[in-house]
């Protein structure tokens, strides 16, 4: 995992909204956050970072990955995507760079594509990174408050490899419900013409042809900021989380008690909490590192993983899930037998 070195806290969120440092941690569990360098880092830098990590882990060279997925919703450029950024920065070889769009849900989304790529033998060395660098693109006004206290930076990692022992992933989970696309969403830039909804979720300038991506009164109203129904999101969250745990448990016969360590999206302290205790979870099963990092969307399974595995919160053959919701609506899982 790679997190930037600027922190900001609850209080200093303060000097450019009204807000406090009460409202932000009693709602969110949340006590500070990382935003990157300004002008010297980006998604796919911080991504670079964790990926050196996990590949000398793994005890092999950036020549010797053979695929690549990155997932993020914050990309250095709309297009290409990061991967191909990657590949780059990290010298690689002329290998497949495939990004997901997949917010929240997005590692595991990855990790899901990984996992086929290994178990078919297609690949041998896959590297996997969630990372985000929402700085770039929250509304640090009051205005975007309700959004824009929650999100950090950073990124994480991992190298996917295969195994004869028995362990490594057991199943992993996908399900959408496009339904609620534009109930957390950056709408713009896009296509979307105000097509899908009653509102208008864009001004778009009256040109007949070009010129369409994004106008100045986009910018002026504040359209090109994301969008969050917080309150339709935290009630879908905590019912679609205990499902999308429960389905790998069962499909490998397992039950919540057998499972040693929970990793949930960081994207709320009370959606896990509620997640915990309607699974009757134990706090050592559960693990959390919100208050430190913020909703880091992509990048807050594999900093959750890296940092549990880290303080020998996870050993060998302990069966963990991985589990988010977010945006799309998209939610996932996968079960690791470590
Ligand atoms: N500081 C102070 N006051 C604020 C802030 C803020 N940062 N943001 C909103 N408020 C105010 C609102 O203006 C409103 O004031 P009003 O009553 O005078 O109108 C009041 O606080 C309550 O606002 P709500 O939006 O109703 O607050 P709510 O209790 O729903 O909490 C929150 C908002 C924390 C976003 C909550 O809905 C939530 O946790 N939702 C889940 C969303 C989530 O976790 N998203 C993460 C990203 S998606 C994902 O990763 C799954």
């Amino acid at each position: 995992m790679y997190v930037p070195k600027n922190v900001y806290t609850n209080k200093d969120l303060m000097k450019y909204m009204d807000t406090s440092d009460e409202w932000i941690q009693e709602r969110t569990g949340i006590k500070e956050r990382r935003f990157a360098e300004r002008n010297g880092e980006t998604t796919t830098t911080m991504g670079v970072e964790a990926a050196k990590i996990a590949i000398e882990r793994a005890g092999i060279t950036p020549q010797e990955i053979d695929f690549i997925v990155f997932a993020t919703l914050s990309p250095d450029y709309y297009f290409p995507g990061c991967g191909v950024l990657v590949q780059r920065a990290m010298k690689m070889n002329e290998i497949g760079a495939l990004d997901v769009r997949n917010q929240c849900s997005g590692f595991i989304y990855a990790l899901s594509v990984a996992d086929q790529f290994i178990r078919t033998g297609t690949y041998k060395n896959i590297l996997v990174i969630g990372s985000e660098k929402h700085s770039f693109g929250l509304d640090l006004s009051t205005r975007g408050r309700n959004i824009s206290v929650i999100f950090g930076d950073g990124a994480g990692a991992v190298v996917l490899q295969p195994t004869s022992k028995g362990n490594g992933i057991l199943s992993t989970h996908l399900h959408s419900d496009g339904n609620s696309a534009e109930t957390l969403a950056m709408y713009n830039p896009g296509t979307h013409a105000n097509h899908w909804t009653d509102t208008k979720l864009a001004d778009f300038n009256d040109a007949e042809l070009a010129d369409m991506f994004m106008s100045h009164d986009m910018v002026e109203k504040g359209q090109n900021f994301p969008y969050m129904d917080g309150q339709a999101v935290f009630k879908k969250a905590i019912l679609t989380f205990p499902e999308v745990i429960m389905e790998p448990l069962s499909a490998n016969g397992y039950q919540p008690k057998d499972l040693s360590m929970l990793i949930p999206h960081q994207a709320n302290l009370r959606i896990s909490q509620f997640v915990q205790q309607k699974m009757g979870l134990r706090d050592e099963q559960v693990y959390n590192n919100i208050h430190r990092y913020g909703n880091t969307t992509a990048a807050s399974v594999p900093i959750a993983l890296c940092e549990a595995w880290e303080e020998g919160k996870i050993k060998e053959n302990d069966i963990v899930c991985l589990a988010a919701f977010g945006s799309g609506f998209t939610w996932a899982s996968a079960l690791i037998k470590w």
